[in-house]
Formats: structure tokens, C-alpha cells, sequence
């Protein structure tokens, strides 16, 4: 990298898959001071030209190949095209070719060679930074048309991850941990990278699905032959190997004779998951919450400090030291125990916690702090018990929880609305017994179409899988006369969204036509 120019406070864009490489190359950013944004593989080209052009890069960092369960994901056709869109052409891009997955040609001036790079560097020494240089810039979903780059200051990152290595998930260095994430997300910058190799721990690097690859007895596997002592996991991935292997009997075969605590976060973990993982793990399962912007958990049972192993069922743990998590009504004013309403942080928060967005510190003081002043807006609901435990139970923006990923139904509706023959969209998120979640799109058509609805929702699906990328899971969708909106022009998320998933929904005073709701639960019926 220095070789190439890069220097403290460069961006390096990192496009790369599951393999140590990724890790190298964080690190390798953290030693000279340089900034890195990881994406996620499953994010097609318009969505990382977005991020490419909002980061300018002076390298951006690749790979020939992905592994998916059914196919290759091709990284460079994926960065050509994004190349193709972005304004902030990166000086270079330095390419490892995976072996034994085909050979990819290299763009002569602009590419450079792993292996070749490799030989001819030298090593250098560690670039001092303030404590709070960004350490990385990691992209996020939520109701704002601009890139929401979560900003991680250095030093107190490193000083809470340490802690929480044994604070909150229990372990002692020399332990192995597994974090079944992506290092793409931040739970995988977090727990995949630096917090067990701060605090001494082996990380285990799993490029592979719970299901599929080759089996569902495949965690179990893992978990076995690296002997971890603790696992990180999310309830979607629990559901899918249960949903295969129904009593886990593919996992009886192997001994996880150093196991002895799991983890679930990403999204909200239903009681039946968590007792069934308990069952067929034999170990404590505990959920935490946290989001990208807290880069940890905020609230857990912190087991290094004594918390119970059993805390009651449904609840994400209690507030962890350093968050004052408190529960507010609309009028701002603090709930009694036990009743809903949006999960804030009064400030400060703590060391590690996120210090900006990247170049939009306007959008970071509105999004987070205006609404409730003196607080930091989570944006998600739930309530406290009388013993402190919160219970999460949805989002009050416009995320889409899907297998545990944050998508942005506006960024969908976005995609959607470029189809020619699409007047108006909404997306909400419909329940599914595997990913918890998945997007679900209320279409209106223009006047006087007359193509085929099941061909335009083709074109439609196959629209957002080219932009945003096959990890949004969109692929529901019906057509619509009307869509309901409030006075104010806005979608009502929460109702559409229980409307099809096929709950009772609560229709609010300010939705302009009611009746809207019944003409689309008469046409959902038909479907
Ligand atoms: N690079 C490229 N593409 C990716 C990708 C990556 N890193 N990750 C996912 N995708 C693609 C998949 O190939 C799939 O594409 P397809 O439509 O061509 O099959 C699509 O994105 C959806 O992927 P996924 O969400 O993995 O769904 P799936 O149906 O293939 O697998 C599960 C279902 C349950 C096995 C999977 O969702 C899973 O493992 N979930 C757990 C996720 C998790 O642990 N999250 C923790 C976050 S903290
Ligand atoms: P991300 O920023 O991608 O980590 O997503 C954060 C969001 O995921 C949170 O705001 C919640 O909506 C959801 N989430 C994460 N962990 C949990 C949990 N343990 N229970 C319920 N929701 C969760």
C-alpha cells in the first residue's frame, strides 16, 4: 500500500470474501493509519459505486472469485461495473487471484498483483494515530438517500472490544471464538477481527453457509475441530439448520468438548429458536442487541461480570456498562416497566461507540440526536421489564431485518420506481419462517400499461438484484391500485408490514384512505 501512496487518513475500499487475505488487509490499513470500508460481496455494482464514490478511495482491494453454495460471485465484473458509475476513480486495484478458481486478467496501469505486491514489499513500521482517527468507514441501511457511513474511532474501539471479550462474552486469552458473520458486517469487523485478536483469542474464519455447505450438521463441525470455547451466531442461521435437520442429529457425531457458551444477535431471536439451540448445543445461548453504529453490544448479559447464564425468556440482556439505555414516549418522556416505546441512550455514549458519518455530519446530528435531544436515537422499539432487561421487538425507520442483514426498504422502493412502468411503490418487510424477514413490494402501475404483471415483477426483481444485490432476498411483490399514505405523504411501515404478513395491523388517524388497507387484504387473499 505505501508503496502505491498510501498514507494516514487515505480510504481503501476492501471487496473481498471470506478468506484471510480480508483480515490482512484491514489490519494492514490499521498499522499505516489508513481508513478501510469493507462491502459486503452480496452487494451488486450500483450499490458499491455509491459507497466507492462517497469513500474516494485511493485503492480499492479485490478478489477473483467468491464461494456462494451455487455459484461463483465474480467480484471483478461486479467492480468494473461499479467503476463504470463512480465520479472517484481509485489510483489502483490490487487483485488476489483465489487458486484454483480460474485466472482473472488484470487492467494494465490500474491493477496490481497480490502475489507480486507480496514479494516486493517491505515491512513497515506502525503509524501513531490520535485515539479517535477513524479506524474505518462501514456503510449502513437507513431512511436517508445519502451513504450512512458509520465512522469507528481507533482507540476506544480497541480499549471496549478488549473488555468485552471477557466482559460480556466470558472468555479468558488462548480460548477460541467463532463469530459466523461476514467481515463485511460489523459484527465481522467487531468479532471476526479485532476483538479476539486484541484480547488474544484464536478467531475462527468460516467462509460457508449453516446449511448447504455441505450440510446442516456443518457448525457443529466447525465448532468440533477448532475445540471454540464460545460462538457467535444469528437466529437465522439457527433456523435454517433446524429447519434441515430438525434434531440436529448430523451434529450428534461430533464432540464439542470445550463449548461452553453461544450467541445470538442481528435480530430478534423468538424464544422457540433460542430453546431448541439450547437443546441440540447444550450450552447457554444468550442474545444480545447491538447495531453498526454502537460497533457492540449495548444491551447483554455480561457473564465476565457475573450475570445470570438464564436470564428470562425473549429479553436481549440489560444495558451493558457505559450505556444508560432508557425507554421514551413520543413526548420524549421516560415509560413505566413493561410498556413499548423507542429504545434511546441517553448521552454520552461510550468509547467505541460510532463519532460520525462519514462527510455527513449534518445527517449524523439529525438522524440520531434531534428527535429525542440529550439522547441517542437507536430507532428501535421495545420495552424494559422491572429488572432492567430490554426486549427489542421492531425498527421505527424503514430497515428491513433480512437473515439478520439491515436492508433499506427505500433504497428498494428506490430501485422499483426506475421501472418504467412502475407509478409508485412500498416496501415492507413480510414475515418468513427462515430469514425473519424478507421484502415484500406493493406496486401501482402507470395508466394504460398493459404488459403482463408477472413479467414486470420479473423485470423488477431481477432490477433490484443487479442494483442492490442478491443479499436483499427480494423476490415478493404484488400490484396495487392505491397505496395507503399518511397526510404527510409517508408509507405506514408497521401496519403494511403486519397487513402482509398477514397479522392485525392498526390503521392510525393520519392515513388519508382506510379503505386502501381492505382493497389490498381482499387482493392478498386472492394471491
Ligand atoms: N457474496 C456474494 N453473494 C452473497 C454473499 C456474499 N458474501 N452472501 C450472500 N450472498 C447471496 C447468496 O449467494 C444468495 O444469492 P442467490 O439468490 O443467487 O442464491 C443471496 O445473496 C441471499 O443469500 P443468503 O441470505 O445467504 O440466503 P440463502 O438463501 O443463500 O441462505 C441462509 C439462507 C439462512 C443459509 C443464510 O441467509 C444465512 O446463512 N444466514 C445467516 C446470516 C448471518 O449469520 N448473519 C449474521 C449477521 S451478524
Ligand atoms: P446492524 O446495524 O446491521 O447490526 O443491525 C442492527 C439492527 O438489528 C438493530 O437496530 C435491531 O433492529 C436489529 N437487532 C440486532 N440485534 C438484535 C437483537 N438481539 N434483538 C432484536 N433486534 C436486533
Amino acid at each position: 500500500m505505501i508503496r502505491h501512496g498510501v498514507k494516514k487518513g487515505d480510504r481503501v475500499v476492501i471487496y473481498m470474501p471470506m478468506i484471510p487475505q480480508t483480515v490482512y488487509c484491514m489490519l494492514a490499513c490499521a498499522r499505516i493509519g489508513a481508513i478501510h470500508s469493507l462491502i459486503f460481496g452480496g452487494f451488486a455494482s450500483k450499490e458499491l459505486s455509491v459507497r466507492i464514490d462517497h469513500a474516494k478511495p485511493k485503492l480499492i482491494v479485490t478478489a477473483s472469485f467468491g464461494v456462494e453454495p451455487k455459484r461463483k460471485v465474480e467480484y471483478i465484473s461486479l467492480l468494473e461495473a461499479a467503476l463504470a458509475r463512480v465520479q472517484s476513480k481509485p489510483d489502483k486495484v490490487l487483485i488476489y487471484q483465489r487458486p484454483n478458481l480460474g485466472h482473472v486478467p488484470l487492467t494494465k496501469g490500474r491493477d496490481l498483483d497480490w502475489e507480486e505486491e507480496l514479494a516486493k514489499a517491505q515491512c513497515s513500521k506502525c503509524v501513531s494515530v490520535p485515539s479517535d482517527h477513524p479506524l474505518y468507514i462501514l456503510y449502513t441501511s437507513g431512511t436517508t438517500g445519502l451513504p450512512k457511513g458509520v465512522v469507528r474511532p481507533t482507540g476506544g474501539y480497541a480499549v471496549m472490544l478488549n473488555w468485552t471479550m471477557s466482559a460480556v462474552y466470558g472468555l479468558k486469552p488462548g480460548e477460541v471464538w467463532w463469530a459466523a458473520s461476514d467481515l463485511g458486517w460489523v459484527v465481522g469487523h467487531s468479532y471476526i477481527c479485532y476483538g479476539p485478536l486484541l484480547h488474544g483469542n484464536t478467531t475462527v474464519l468460516y467462509e460457508g453457509k449453516p446449511v448447504g455447505t455441505p450440510d446442516a450438521g456443518a457448525y457443529f463441525r466447525v465448532l468440533a475441530e477448532h475445540e471454540v470455547a464460545a460462538f457467535f451466531t444469528s437466529p437465522t442461521a439457527i433456523r435454517a439448520i433446524r429447519q434441515q435437520d430438525p434434531e440436529a442429529a448430523l451434529g450428534k457425531q461430533y464432540s464439542l468438548k470445550r463449548f461452553r457458551m453461544m450467541f445470538v444477535a442481528g435480530e430478534h431471536c423468538d424464544v422457540d429458536t433460542l430453546e431448541w439451540s439450547k437443546r441440540v448445543f447444550k450450552v447457554p445461548v444468550l442474545d444480545h442487541w447491538w447495531q453498526t453504529e454502537s460497533g457492540s453490544a449495548i444491551t447483554a448479559s455480561c457473564i465476565g461480570l457475573g450475570n445470570s447464564t438464564t436470564p428470562p425468556p425473549g429479553q436481549a440482556g440489560k444495558p451493558v456498562p457505559g450505556y444508560n439505555v432508557m425507554i421514551l414516549d413520543e413526548n420524549k418522556k421516560p415509560v413505566k416497566a413493561k410498556t413499548l416505546g423507542n429504545i434511546v441512550v441517553k448521552l454520552p455514549l461510550p468509547p467505541g461507540a460510532f463519532s460520525g458519518l462519514w462527510e455527513n455530519q449534518e445527517t449524523f446530528q439529525k438522524l440520531y440526536f434531534q428527535k429525542f435531544p440529550g439522547y441517542y436515537d437507536t430507532m428501535d422499539a421495545g420495552y424494559m421489564d422491572e429488572d432492567g432487561y430490554l426486549y427489542v421487538l421492531s425498527r421505527a425507520d424503514d430497515v428491513i431485518n433480512v437473515a439478520g442483514h439491515r436492508i433499506s426498504a427505500g433504497a428498494i422502493e428506490e430501485c422499483i420506481l426506475f421501472h418504467p412502468a412502475v407509478a409508485d411503490c412500498a416496501v415492507v418487510g413480510q414475515e418468513d419462517p427462515l430469514k425473519g424477514h424478507v421484502p415484500f413490494a406493493l406496486c401501482v402501475l402507470k395508466q394504460g400499461i398493459k404488459t403482463q404483471e408477472s413479467k414486470i415483477l420479473q423485470e423488477i426483481v431481477e432490477r433490484v438484484r443487479t442494483n442492490i444485490g442478491p443479499v436483499a432476498a427480494f423476490q415478493k411483490g404484488m400490484f396495487v391500485t392505491q397505496l395507503p399514505k399518511t397526510r404527510s405523504g409517508k408509507i405506514p411501515r408497521s401496519a403494511l408490514s403486519a397487513l402482509v404478513s398477514g397479522k392485525p395491523y392498526k390503521i392510525t388517524p393520519t392515513i388519508e384512505d382506510a379503505s386502501v388497507f381492505k382493497h389490498i387484504e381482499e387482493l392478498l387473499k386472492k394471491n
